[in-house]
């Protein structure tokens, strides 16, 4: 009988593929993979590092295992970006843990896991690297009609706040034509969209391609209905990217542009390498080429000594720039960054949440206002699977990533299909629609 793995995995997209790569890696060892938590005789967490929120649903998860480890033998393995950042901190402060193994590590883990089932031996493995990219390992994906691909790993900016360059390491760039082999495989397999995935996915170098070439090529792989990709940083954003999104029908006309912040003092104690003035001037370029390029953005609220002046900088930004999507973060200090060896986490806990719900309320009304006039239009729209809310409703995205319902009852389609909807109704996060005929 194999041994049975349960993983459960927390944080961004590329931790979802990373979890992908390690069933995969588990497969080859003779491990079996299994949903049932019940079954398991290892668990495994894939961990974020990137607020302390997630930190905290990681330790809930570690008491739940701390009482099942007292009724029957259990491997508890921890991976990703908080057992990279807590390291053996982690593991002698929680000894539940057996098994803590870092995002370039995973080539160890079926052994560190072995060591652990049949001899009660802990496991560490946290060493970074500068070449490791998973390049030859092809991910154990859920069949559906997304699929991602890791193009990059790991991130040089060190922004001030941020956790990853400690996490993730330093960048290194995957071979473009194992890329394209992994497209055209899922293109054959008839997963409709891809979305590329990076850190920083301007920096993405391999011999003579950049990471605009590498979208194009992605994308003309035939079968492929679109492309995404996740995220550029607004400091060096090619023309050529741009230029990309902007003609080819293949590549979604969505733009993912974290800002963060709204103040140039802000910007600069984050290390972020624009000013406002940088960002906005990005914004109407962006606009001029295409006027319906959707732009989202990320927003952190309270950074170390941010004022209410300050913050009010990022609320006009916000209003200036009509994102059709934020996502709004409170500032959470995170260990060994620049920001908490150098700044005072000094803006009150209260002041944040007022700070993050004030946006929040403001980027509602911004999509509202968006989406009620899409009204009376037709989109088009990749049939992705059931609605959240009702398996009687069929739920997929614009090009722009504004997500769709619609009703069921008396319409043709099937996951994978791009379909036309007319828009009945809108939230601030939904459209609601009714299927037209081809
Ligand atoms: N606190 C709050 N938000 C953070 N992010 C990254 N680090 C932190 C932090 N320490 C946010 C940024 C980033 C997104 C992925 O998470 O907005 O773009
Ligand atoms: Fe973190 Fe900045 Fe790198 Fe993004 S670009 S992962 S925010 S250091």
């Amino acid at each position: 009988m194999p041994y049975h793995v349960y993983m459960e995995t927390f944080g961004c997209q590329m931790n979802e593929y990373d979890t992908e790569l390690v069933r995969t890696l588990l497969k080859q060892s003779g491990f079996a993979i299994t949903q049932e938590q019940q079954r398991a005789d290892v668990v495994l967490l894939n961990t974020c590092a990137v607020r302390e929120h997630a930190h905290s649903r990681v330790y809930g998860h570690l008491a739940e295992f701390r009482a099942i480890k007292r009724q029957r033998p259990l491997v508890v393995g921890v991976l990703g970006c908080m057992a990279q950042n807590l390291k053996k901190e982690l593991l002698d402060t929680q000894p539940v843990i057996d098994v803590l193994v870092g995002p370039d590590a995973y080539r160890r883990l079926p052994e560190l896991l072995t060591q652990a089932l049949l001899h009660q031996e802990k496991g560490l493995a946290v060493d970074l690297s500068e070449y490791e990219t998973y390049e030859s390992i092809v991910p154990d994906r859920t069949p559906g009609v997304n699929a991602w691909i890791a193009v990059m790993r790991g991130c040089d900016n060190f922004c001030t706040f941020c956790v990853v360059p400690y996490t993730r390491g330093r960048e290194r760039s995957r071979d473009p034509h194992s890329i394209l082999d992994e497209a055209r495989s899922l293109a054959d397999q008839g997963y409709k969209q891809i979305t590329l995935l990076g850190q920083n996915v301007n920096s993405y170098r391999y011999e003579n391609w950049d990471f605009a070439k590498l979208l194009v090529a992605v994308a003309d792989i035939p079968g492929i209905s679109r492309v995404r990709f996740t995220s550029p940083h607004p400091k060096d954003f090619p023309p050529a990217l741009l230029e990309a999104v902007a003609w080819h029908p293949r590549i979604c006309r969505h733009i993912h542009l974290p800002v963060q912040a709204g103040s140039d003092r802000i910007l600069a104690l984050m290390g972020r390498q624009y000013t406002k003035r940088d960002y906005l001037t990005l914004v109407e370029d962006i606009r001029r080429r295409g006027a319906d390029i959707a732009l989202s953005t990320d927003i952190i609220c309270g950074f170390c000594s941010e004022t209410e002046e300050e913050f009010q900088e990022t609320y006009r930004l916000v209003e200036e720039v009509q994102f059709q999507s934020a996502f709004i973060f409170k500032y959470s200090e995170r260990k060994h960054t620049i920001a908490a060896r150098k700044y005072a986490d000094d803006v009150p806990d209260a002041v944040k949440t007022d700070r993050v719900m004030r946006l929040v309320e403001l980027q509602k009304s911004i999509a509202l206002a968006k989406n009620q006039t899409r009204i009376g239009q037709s989109v088009e729209v990749l049939v992705e699977g059931n609605a959240k809310k009702s398996d009687q409703q069929w739920m997929g995205h614009t090009e722009e990533n504004i997500t769709v319902v619609w009703e069921k009852h008396g319409t043709i389609c099937a996951p994978g299909d791009l379909v036309t909807i007319r828009v009945e109704d809108a939230s601030p996060s939904t459209l609601f629609g009714t299927w037209l005929p081809e």
